[in-house]
């Protein structure tokens, strides 16, 4: 029976990924592990597929898509991002591409702005101090930080979790400033309460800075020295789009020169790997790429992924294709 199935790999076992809803039009020959897969491994198990449902981790390039075959119709990413997957080889090969959004706004969204309080008021290097048995009593010049409350947000990316940030920011009193390729329509602008700003400018008039981007050839080094030392050494850098929009390097000296207060960071450059000196950097707070993690999003994200990718396999449109 499984024989006239088409054959589905799942790269990893994932949150809301069922199965057996999966085995019920799909043939998935081996059970998902609880690791991200080398690309070797990749290679070697999707010949023949029809479908391959992964994760950010996976690099599904021209060369995993040459061993798949001819047949491989769908790649449905865990994921809003899709700067794991060769978007431009998938078009030419009619390979579908799916993603992620929407589910994960808020989510991402809250911890964007958890990071923004966290750095602001130093909350990794104080709680630190206190785990270490340090914290003798209340002290006048502890951990000053920059207050939140009225500042200026520059919000480089306005898609969805940049709007969604910029309604917390409404809590906060902040003025909002944002930055994209181009400017949005008015209406929307005044739903947001935002205003926009060409990216030098934005990094310059603002307190705090958060990057919402989808990585691509532009965004790519879009943070790097030059632009670090636009900003006040009040400002406070958010990362929460991808690593690769920042030059680390430049950041962890910005940091340690006093060019910048602090940076809160949920991605890195070469994840998994941190640079040293962000690690050592007091004002860092360093979070492990959770921006989505809650049981209900992370859920969400696996229920749409599978009906991304069975939807290309039984011929309809998926509810969110990226090509
Ligand atoms: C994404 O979806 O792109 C996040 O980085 C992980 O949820």
């Amino acid at each position: 029976m499984s024989g006239s199935l088409p054959k589905v790999v799942v790269t990893r076992r994932l949150p809301g990924v069922s199965l057996s809803r999966l085995e019920s039009l799909a043939a998935v020959p081996a059970p998902p592990p609880d690791h991200p897969l080398p690309h070797e491994e990749l290679l070697r198990r999707v010949p023949g597929a029809a479908g391959i449902l992964c994760t950010l981790a996976d690099r599904i390039d021209a060369s995993l898509m040459e061993a798949a075959g001819p047949g491989l119709r769908v790649v449905s990413n865990y994921a809003v991002g899709v700067n794991n997957i060769d978007l431009a080889e998938a078009s030419r090969r009619g390979i579908r591409v799916c993603n992620t959004p929407d589910v994960l706004t808020q989510a991402t969204a809250d911890l964007g702005f958890a990071l923004l309080l966290a750095a602001a008021r130093k909350f990794s290097d104080a709680e630190r101090f206190l785990r270490s048995g340090a914290f003798t009593g209340w002290d006048p010049w502890g951990f000053l930080g920059v207050p939140v409350y009225g500042a200026t947000l520059g919000i480089v990316g306005m898609g969805k979790i940049g709007g969604a940030i910029a309604a917390r920011a409404a809590g906060f009193g902040m003025r909002v400033l944002y930055h994209n390729r181009r400017p949005l329509p008015p209406e929307r602008e005044s739903v947001l309460c935002a205003s926009y700003r060409g990216l030098d400018e934005l990094l310059a008039e603002s307190d705090f800075v958060i990057l919402c981007v989808p990585l691509t050839r532009e965004t790519r080094g879009m943070i790097d020295r030059e632009r670090l030392q636009r900003m006040k050494p009040t400002a406070v850098l958010v990362n929460i789009a991808r690593g690769e929009v920042v030059d680390e390097e430049a950041l962890a000296r910005a940091l340690s020169e006093g060019g910048i207060f602090a940076a809160g960071l949920d991605v890195y450059e070469r994840e998994p790997a941190v640079h040293p000196d962000l690690l050592a950097a007091p004002s860092a707070v360093l979070l492990p790429h959770v921006g989505s993690a809650t049981t209900e999003t992370r859920e969400r994200m696996g229920r749409l992924a599978t009906e991304n990718l069975l939807a290309v396999l039984a011929g309809a449109a998926p509810p969110c294709a990226v090509n």
